[in-house]
């Protein structure tokens, strides 16, 4: 349809069947609801009726083609005026193949993979017929006690806007409208929702609106930069009030400033929790100040279906506010064809074609590898391929590799770590658990260690069990679970060669493991091909190229820890640690265990020659900074050369250093490469104490490394 098509729909409707496209409700309450009777339990008490499932505008949580074509058959069937369904799921990291988690991906500084792996998703999804997607997730973090750190690319703004635009066009490709195996984008979660106090889900979220305009908000900008078709707004408050309901940042930012005219969606019961925030009085008051804020769909709480007729009624709301959100909802439905074609992608046949199919299965391995981080290294990596190995630990045998928002990925496909080893160390492999998760039983360990006595080297499986993190999952003790850190113990007094594998969602506080291992190997959660990735990794088959994108702080007490941090007034100076009254602790140091942008290769890379086009530029030049990187082992490898900025001085006070580049590059063993980055004056632009965003005449150092913290430096003027 076209534009006036639209808009004369939107004339025809009623005003209940528009704010019934205002409702978003999960698909099982779709089903089976003849009568209200079908309505119990927490629905019931949230106020659903029945009436208000059969009318609502959109589905949460479906799919499968025959499921989404038979519910949107039965949904026209009963729609006065044809207006189609649309169908949204959290599609995070993969539908049915899933790949490893955005943190990960982030890891893996692919912004190609990253791209392939959310095209794939939607793929997937779409010929499983879902229309939307709740994802990119672009977070800023840098609080490893926050569970949904896994969902995130990590701690920098820069990195995570390139990550966000990469995930956008795999999603929604360039032409969203003429590919029915496409997904819309959903932005989320606007704004700042990863800087919840203390790390505590769901918590108060404070900053100063510079604060949240020169880190938090950058990523949600690049998103729709990128074309992002939606945006959810988060749970958090901003500034004392809840996003929902936050005008300022709703109309103010995203609308006005920015101007996004797509969907605006609620996140879960937001809207009503307006109320326990302590911001509404009600559920009448919810919908005000949500409608208000241009909140356009609701998400499974009735406020506006209940609400909003005598809002209007009262004058209170403008009847125009109701037509602004309904005519944004019809204009997704138009772009993604389904006037013309409600089931868009949704194909029964396409589905049993494409949904984990060797293709996919192979780009989540190649993810999987490119995503893990190693750690550490003394020699005991790459194993011996005549070595006897002792595999132990609860990830040894085990399903559970997907994480958290794993969609409709089945642990059961995924290949365990056990199973990829068997295939390939035939002969000298033993596997035993030691302990669960959080339990241990003497027979779990003397197995073990029988295990262990036998073999050159022992290779530990150890980490977090999914929902230990994810929504929901917050920890103030980020330690592996203690069981496991007494059967490394217990395996440690053996005297043998031991490389740590670690499974997790997020940072964590290393301790017991870290000292005690020759080798540690950061896999996260890493999806359906994980075990043969980390398998391919252990054996040498491939070579780790991960490079941190958070901080692995030394303890919980460190956090939040985070490489673009300030000076302070006060700096420790590592050559002086007697010094009492400078900014430091007395208990730890103040870097992390391992910072932003680190990992180890198989291989050495060599940095050398840094050189600097010339000491000062203009607004209008730019500098030209180059070093050369030499592949100085004995294998090919792969070396993310990283760019960081300092600004000595600014009109507010500027981080130690900020990503502002870098380059992958593959190098064979004695290889050298040069690498260039060319130093433009946007780069050293910030928001100053009156938000104006800009750059200063002053001096600054640039860094290239292979992390934020081991670079080589030089020093340029902006003048
Ligand atoms: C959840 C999450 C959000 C998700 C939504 C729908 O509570 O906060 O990320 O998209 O509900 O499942």
């Amino acid at each position: 349809m076209d534009q006036k098509q639209i808009n004369d729909l939107l004339t025809k409707m009623t005003l209940e069947e528009k704010i019934s496209q205002l409702l978003q409700l999960t698909a099982n309450l779709h089903e089976g609801t003849e009568d209200q009777s079908q309505i119990t339990g927490p629905m019931e008490e949230m106020g659903i009726t029945g009436e208000m499932v059969r009318a609502s505008g959109s589905v949460l949580g479906l799919s499968g083609a025959a499921s989404i074509i038979a519910l949107q058959q039965d949904y026209l069937k009963k729609s006065r005026l044809g207006i189609p369904l649309l169908f949204m799921a959290d599609v995070v990291h993969g539908f049915k193949t899933i790949f490893p988690i955005p943190l990960a991906i982030g890891c893996s500084w692919d912004l190609e993979l990253a791209e392939k792996s959310a095209e794939i998703a939607a793929r997937e999804s779409a010929v499983s017929g879902i229309h939307v997607t709740f994802a990119p997730m672009v977070d800023l973090v840098r609080d490893p006690r926050w569970g949904r750190v896994m969902e995130t690319t990590g701690e920098d703004p820069y990195l995570n806007s390139l990550f966000a635009r990469a995930f956008v066009r795999g999603y929604q490709g360039s032409e969203l409208a003429e590919d029915n195996e496409r997904l819309a984008a959903c932005v989320k979660h606007f704004a700042a929702y990863g800087a919840a106090e203390g790390g505590r889900d769901y918590n108060t979220v404070d900053m100063s609106e510079r604060q949240l305009r020169e880190y938090y908000l950058p990523a949600y900008k690049a998103a729709l930069d990128e074309g992002c078709e939606m945006v959810m707004a988060s749970f958090n408050t901003v500034d004392g009030i809840p996003a929902s309901g936050n005008e300022k940042l709703m109309r103010g930012i995203l609308r006005d400033e920015w101007g996004f005219e797509g969907i605006l969606i609620s996140d879960w019961a937001s809207i009503r929790e307006m109320i326990a925030h302590g911001a509404a009085e009600d559920d009448c008051e919810a919908a005000y100040r949500a409608m208000r804020a241009g909140v356009d769909i609701e998400m499974m709480t009735p406020c506006y279906v209940q609400h909003l007729p005598q809002l209007i009624e009262s004058g209170r709301i403008d009847e125009s506010l109701i037509d602004e959100a309904v005519l944004r909802i019809l204009q997704l439905k138009n772009k993604l064809g389904l006037f013309e074609n409600p089931f868009r992608g949704a194909d029964p046949e396409r589905e049993r074609e494409v949904l984990f199919c060797d293709e996919h299965r192979r780009a989540a391995y190649d993810l999987a590898v490119k995503s893990s981080v190693l750690l550490k290294n003394n020699s005991v990596l790459p194993l011996q391929p005549d070595s006897s190995i002792a595999l132990i630990g609860p990830f040894a045998d085990h399903e559970d590799i997907l994480g958290w928002w794993s969609c409709v990925g089945a642990k059961e496909d995924a290949v365990q770590l056990g199973t990829a080893m068997r295939e390939r160390v035939s002969g000298n492999l033993t596997t035993a658990s030691g302990c669960g998760f959080d339990t241990m039983t003497a027979e779990q360990l003397e197995k073990a260690l029988e295990a262990a006595r036998e073999a050159d080297v022992i290779v530990l499986a150890l980490g977090e069990e999914s929902t230990m993190s994810g929504e929901g999952g917050s920890r103030t003790d980020i330690t592996l679970p203690e069981v496991q850190l007494e059967l490394v113990k217990h395996l440690k007094k053996l005297g043998k060669p031991i490389a740590a594998v670690i499974f997790n969602g997020r940072p964590l506080d290393l301790h017991g493991v870290f000292d005690e291992a020759d080798a540690v190997l950061e896999v996260w959660f890493p999806g359906s091909e994980g075990g043969a990735a980390i398998a391919d990794l252990l054996i040498g088959r491939a070579n780790p190229s991960g490079r941190l994108t958070m901080s692995f702080p030394h303890s919980a007490g460190q956090i939040p820890v985070y490489y673009n941090a300030f000076n302070t007034g006060r700096p420790m100076d590592p050559s002086k640690t007697g010094e009492r009254y400078v900014s430091k602790y007395i208990d730890s140091p103040n870097e992390p265990l391992l910072p932003f942008g680190y990992g180890l290769s198989y291989t050495c890379f060599e940095y050398g020659g840094l050189h600097i086009s010339g000491s000062e530029m203009t607004a209008e030049q730019h500098l030209t900074a180059s070093v050369e990187v030499t592949n100085t082992g004995t294998r090919t490898g792969i070396e993310t050369v990283q760019l960081y900025i300092r600004d000595i001085t600014g009109e507010v006070v500027r981080p130690l250093r900020e990503l502002k580049g870098f380059q992958r590059l593959e190098l064979q063993p004695g290889e050298t490469k040069m690498v260039e980055f060319s130093i433009s004056e946007d780069m050293l632009r910030y928001h100053h104490s009156d938000l104006r965003f800009t750059s200063d005449p002053g001096s600054f150092q640039l860094f290239i490394g292979p992390n934020s913290r081991d670079t080589l430096q030089a020093a340029f003027k902006l003048i």
